[in-house]
Formats: C-alpha cells, structure tokens, sequence
C-alpha cells in the first residue's frame, strides 16, 4: 500500500464527496465497514460513548477534512483534520504544496519525556528536604517504575528526578514550596494516566523521606522534554501570488513574524493560527487536544513574554520558517483504541509512533501558519476566508450540490455574503433551478 500513497491529489477538491471517498477508499484499500467509518456514519456508538464519558446522552459531529499536499521528513502524509472553521484544510493542503515544491518539511521530536510533578509542604528546611530526596534517587525510581513494568520492559518508564524550590507566592514568611519532578518516558503513550499513577504512588515515600506532607499528585502540562519541530526552507521566487513577487510575499510573511514577536497581542493570534492546524489534526486523531493547546500556550510564554511558536527568515534566497512547541501525542492508549475514526486516522497517516505523529503535527502547524501570514502580509485574509465563507451561507440558507459553489459565487460577486442574500438568490431561481438546488 505504502508505495502507492500520495498525498498530491490533484483537484480532490473539485471532486463530488463520493468520488473522493472511493478514490481514497482504493489507495489506502478500505473496507466498506471503514469507509462508512470515514463518513461518519454510526462511527461512535453511543455505548462506546456511554463507557467514555459520564452522563452520556449521545455523541457530537463535525466535519472531517484531509490535508493534502504534505511531505514530511520525505514521506508523503494525508492528514485527516477535524474542524468546524472553513478555510483551515484549504490553507494547510494549499501551504503544503508551496512547501513540497521546495522539498517538503523537515521534522524531529523528542523523547516522549513527561513530567510527574509533586507538591511537599512542612518539610522544614528546604536543603535538608531536597538532599533526602536526591539521596534516595534511586529508591524514588524503582518505586515509580513498579506501577508500570511494562512500560519499563519496552523501555519506558521513570528516568531521573528533580527537586524545585520556589519562592514562595506570599513572600518571605511564607514556606518555599518544594515541587518534585518525577521525569518519565512514556513512549508511544501520551501518558497522563500512566503519570498520574506515578505521582499518586511515589508520594508516600517522599512524605516519608522529608517528613513532611504532599498535596498535589499530578502530570504538567509544560511538557518541555518533549518537542516537536518542523521547518521548511522555501526558494522566494515559489511564493508569487496574487500578482505579486516572491519577494513581496515573503516581505509580508517576514513583516508578520517580527510583528508576533515583538507584540503579545499578535503572537496570540498567530499561535491560534498554529493551532487551527494542529488541533484539528490533534481532534482526528483522538489526542487530548486541550494538554496540546496548554502545553503550546505555556511553553510560547517560557521567557516571560507570550511569543510566537514559529518564526521566518530569509537565508540565502529562501523562507526559512521554524516551529517549535511541545507535543505530547499518543498512538495506544485512551480513544485510539475504543474510536473507531481514530484508528482510521492513524492508518490514513501511516503512524504508529508517537514521534512520527508528533513531527506531522508540528508540520501541520508550521503549514497552517504559512497560508495565514501569506495572506495577511499580502491581500489579507478576507478574501480567501470569504470565499469558503460564502459556501456556508450558502448551505445554511439551503443550498444543496452543485448550487453550493455557484450561489456562494453570486454572493461573493454581489460583495453581500449574508444568509438573507442567498435566500434572495434561491427564490429568484425557475422552480426546476430551486428543486435542483436544495435538493428538493
Ligand atoms: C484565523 O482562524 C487564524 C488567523 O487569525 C491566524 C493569524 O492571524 O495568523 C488568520
């Protein structure tokens, strides 16, 4: 199969859902049971979603996209992206296949390097505590990795440990606090279960140790041993546009960068651009989207001002462009084996470590970023995001099929993208026009 994936699917988007179904359906040799699993169609039963959750009354759609274009590391990836805002598919297969020209992505990721974080209060002198804790490395060790032996077997598993001693937030008076790092690989688990389970365990032992008394018993979030980067290194002459040159267009994209680096107010939105790429793909794959979007968010702020998680350059004729962030993705564990889109997404990336995914991610960032500082620095966004906007409009007010694209036109022309506008539209239509164009 491998050898026969692509990612270029040239016109897969002008193609009628059904022909775009098959033709993935023959590359990737799906089942009839998996391509009704790609349509959505009883994929989550509410059984399944009954043992998942508490309360459970049903389950909850949206629309599922695959970004094109996009190689990685050489290989050739089709990214299924989970996602209610128009435009963001469009933008990553659309900046991908600007990247693919000049070579694609290059991409790494750490080690799956978690952090099990433990808080210890009324331990007395704070260098007594913390040399008790370092003395007993070892036992503190072998202790976390009782709880999960196989994941020591495979290699995994508590690494090292770190003691913190912070200022404390009430000043003086108050008790440093004494934070203890358990450093834990969890392979190709995200992990949090399994981190948690380590922190809750060794916390005995370390009351123990110090005498003194534990609260918080829990995984961070600011998964900073665990990164993922991707760049591309795109030829200027590539990036002409909109009538415009390379070189103008990458002026913009570079405008943009020193923009979001400078002003925090920016750099959120850049990143929210970062992560329509990479949560959407993160939805699809059925990560813990809200750990990326934490971890992203804290780690954009590590040196005291909120900053962009990807920046451009120019070097020697090319775009440079760089992201950086951290990535804690699993490929066992959790939804990935009770969601049955889940495991579809995975065989449609081709991915079955935790690395590998990690490097697309970010890849998938880098990508969406690409088409949003192209525009902005250029035409802007408007016109672009209209467009896609306009097919909204026009399904909302009825629209069926063909008629999507062409009333979406007619509302774009009229410069009127509104709901009342496309209805204006579908009445004025013969009644055989309007039985067409709704389906009726
Ligand atoms: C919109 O969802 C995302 C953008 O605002 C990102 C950006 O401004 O870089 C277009």
């Amino acid at each position: 199969m491998s050898e026969t994936v692509t990612s270029r699917l040239s016109g897969f988007h002008r193609l009628p859902l059904r022909d775009r179904l098959g033709h993935i359906a023959r590359m990737f040799r799906l089942s009839t049971e998996e391509v009704a699993t790609l349509q959505g169609e009883g994929v989550l039963d509410t059984e399944v979603a009954n043992q998942m959750i508490e309360n459970a009354v049903g389950t909850f759609s949206l629309p599922l996209g695959l970004a094109l274009n996009l190689q990685v590391n050489g290989r050739d990836v089709i990214v299924p992206m989970a996602v209610e805002e128009p435009s963001v598919v469009a933008a990553v297969s659309f900046a991908a296949k600007i990247v693919r020209e000049a070579g694609g992505f290059t991409a790494t990721a750490d080690e799956s390097l978690m952090i099990a974080q433990i808080q210890v209060t009324r331990y007395g002198d704070p260098e007594i505590a913390r040399a008790r804790i370092t003395d007993a490395r070892e036992q503190i060790l072998a202790l976390a990795n009782s709880f999960h032996p196989q994941m020591v077997r495979r290699g995994g598993g508590a690494q090292d440990i770190e003691v913190r001693v912070l200022p404390a937030p009430e000043g003086a008076a108050g008790e440093p606090l004494l934070v203890v790092h358990v450093i834990i690989d969890t392979q190709d688990a995200m992990g949090a279960n399994l981190i948690n389970t380590v922190a809750e365990g060794v916390a005995p032992l370390i009351e123990q140790l110090t005498g003194g008394k534990v609260y918080l018993r829990i995984l961070s979030n600011l998964c900073d041993r665990r990164l993922a980067r991707a760049s591309c290194r795109i030829p200027v002459p590539l990036l002409a546009d909109f009538e415009m040159s390379g070189e103008d267009i990458a002026e913009g994209v570079i405008q943009a960068s020193r923009f979001a680096m400078a002003d925090p107010y920016r750099a959120a939105t850049h990143n929210k651009g970062v992560m329509n790429g990479v949560d959407a793909a993160a939805i699809a794959a059925g990560q813990d989207w809200r750990a990326i979007e934490a971890g992203a968010h804290a780690y954009a702020c590590r040196s005291g001002q909120y900053r962009p998680l990807s920046a451009w350059h120019l070097e020697d004729g090319h775009l440079v462009g760089k992201l950086e962030m951290p990535m804690a993705l699993g490929t066992v564990g959790g939804p990935v084996q009770l969601h049955p889109s889940v495991k579809l997404a995975l065989k449609l990336m081709r991915m079955t470590t935790a690395k590998d995914l990690a490097g697309v991610f970010a890849s998938v960032g880098l990508a969406q970023n690409l088409a949003a500082l192209r525009a902005l620095g250029s035409v802007g966004i408007q016109k672009g995001h209209m467009a896609l906007h306009a097919r909204c409009v026009a399904v909302t007010a009825g629209a069926r099929g063909i008629w999507v694209e062409k009333i979406a036109n007619l509302l774009v022309k009229a410069g009127h993208v509104k709901v009342e506008k496309a209805r204006e539209i579908l009445e004025s239509l013969t009644p055989e026009e309007a039985a067409a164009a709704t389906g009726g």
